[in-house]
């Protein structure tokens, strides 16, 4: 277990006990208004203390960003002291605190944000049942989007926080940025593939600028993306490289690659030789340290993701037990709690909403 245990060290200084973080995972537990409950406080400090840090559930920069009920809000000062509370929560034991901060973008609906349509980066619906066609963001308004990133990244650094992590993965509008499908700009930010990276680039500038304008010790930026989309035309493997290539040259403290199987092969076929991951590892050579992820379940799967990655990201297994981590160190593994039951929901701190999304994801480990 040497590598698992050992400190990681971010660019900007602040260091990791060990190799172990929490994936961001939404709650579902705020209130209505995006604040943090106290529920939520406790469900996130029960897993603190032994990992190295607790990524949280994505938070949003704007009102219009909301994507679901029950999620963190991050757009307004209002939102500090709540978020407080959920850093020191975190922050036990040494466990560093990351807040996820995103925009939903299309992936959201006009119920959701109480009768406003969503927003995207070109008006073209998502493929999923009953998507709404979004509006699309005005070229004036993207400078403030950025904004609200960089300020959401000040309030972070106001609560406490250590560290916040751009989500550009799984859907949300950094992505929609990103991808041909949901990007049809024809001006400075969208057009051809350099186009649709340069509001990313923009934005890790900017997140970036105003953390190290704001003197705050050690507080890191990580960026979480998807490596690959299914639509047409979509977010490619290939597309990807060039992301990674590109952000591995910014200020950013880490990459987190979105994977639900840390060894899934990419869909294309000129990259198929080794996992996405390992290919993600070469290309990045060392410039910036990379978070896998995706359905570790046991010490060794954790080992086997440190081949390739420098820390690792566990998401379910933490859900289901949040003493994961002692147990394989100390050689306790048979204890390990692989299965749920509704019944272990209330001394986890397992919300309705994401049973009801376990219930889909891996209906065969619920009981
Ligand atoms: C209940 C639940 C909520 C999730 N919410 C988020 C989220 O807010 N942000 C995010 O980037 N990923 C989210 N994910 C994806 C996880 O971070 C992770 O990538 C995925 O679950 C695979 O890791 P695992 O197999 O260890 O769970 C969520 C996953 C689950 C199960």
């Amino acid at each position: 277990m040497a590598k698992l245990t050992e400190p990681l060290t971010f660019n900007r200084g602040l260091t990791l006990k060990n190799r172990v973080l929490m994936a961001p995972m939404t709650t579902k537990m705020s209130f209505f208004d995006g604040v943090v409950t106290q529920d939520e406080v406790d469900y996130y400090s029960m897993r603190a203390g032994e990992i190295g840090a607790v990524i949280t559930g994505a938070a949003n920069v704007q009102e219009d960003g909301k994507g679901w009920e029950g999620e963190l809000g991050v757009y307004d000062d209002k939102f500090i002291p709540g978020l407080s509370k959920l850093a020191a929560g975190i922050k036990r034991n040494g466990t560093k605190a990351i807040l996820q901060i995103f925009h939903g973008g299309r992936m959201t609906s006009s119920q959701i944000l109480r009768g406003v349509q969503p927003v995207s980066a070109s008006a073209v619906a998502a493929e999923r049942p009953a998507a709404e066609t979004p509006r699309e963001i005005e070229s004036e308004e993207v400078a403030a989007l950025i904004n609200n990133f960089a300020a959401a990244a000040k309030r972070a650094i106001s609560a406490g926080f250590d560290g916040v992590e751009l989500h550009g993965a799984n859907t949300y509008l950094i992505q929609q940025f990103f991808s041909p499908h949901s990007n049809r700009r024809e001006d400075e930010w969208g057009g051809s593939l350099d186009k649709r990276y340069h509001f990313i680039e923009e934005l890790v500038k900017a997140v970036t600028t105003a953390v190290d304008e704001s003197g705050a010790d050690n507080f890191i930026v990580g960026y979480r993306f998807s490596p690959e989309e299914y639509e047409t035309p979509g977010i490619r493997f290939e597309d990807t490289l060039y992301l990674v290539d590109h952000l591995a040259d910014l200020s950013l403290d880490y990459l987190h690659v979105s994977l639900n199987q840390a060894d899934k092969v990419s869909a294309s076929q000129d990259y198929q030789e080794k996992s996405m991951m390992a290919y993600i590892k070469d290309k990045i050579a060392g410039r910036v340290p990379l978070i896998g992820v995706g359905d570790i379940r046991t010490g060794q799967d954790a080992e086997e993701i440190l081949s390739m990655a420098d820390g690792v990201a566990i998401g379910k297994a933490l859900l289901m037990d949040p003493n994961w981590l002692p147990k394989v160190v100390n050689g306790q593994e048979k204890l390990i709690r692989h299965e749920l039951s509704r019944f272990d929901c209330e001394e986890l701190r397992i919300s309705n909403g994401v049973w009801a999304f376990l219930e889909q994801m891996m209906p065969e480990r619920l009981y």
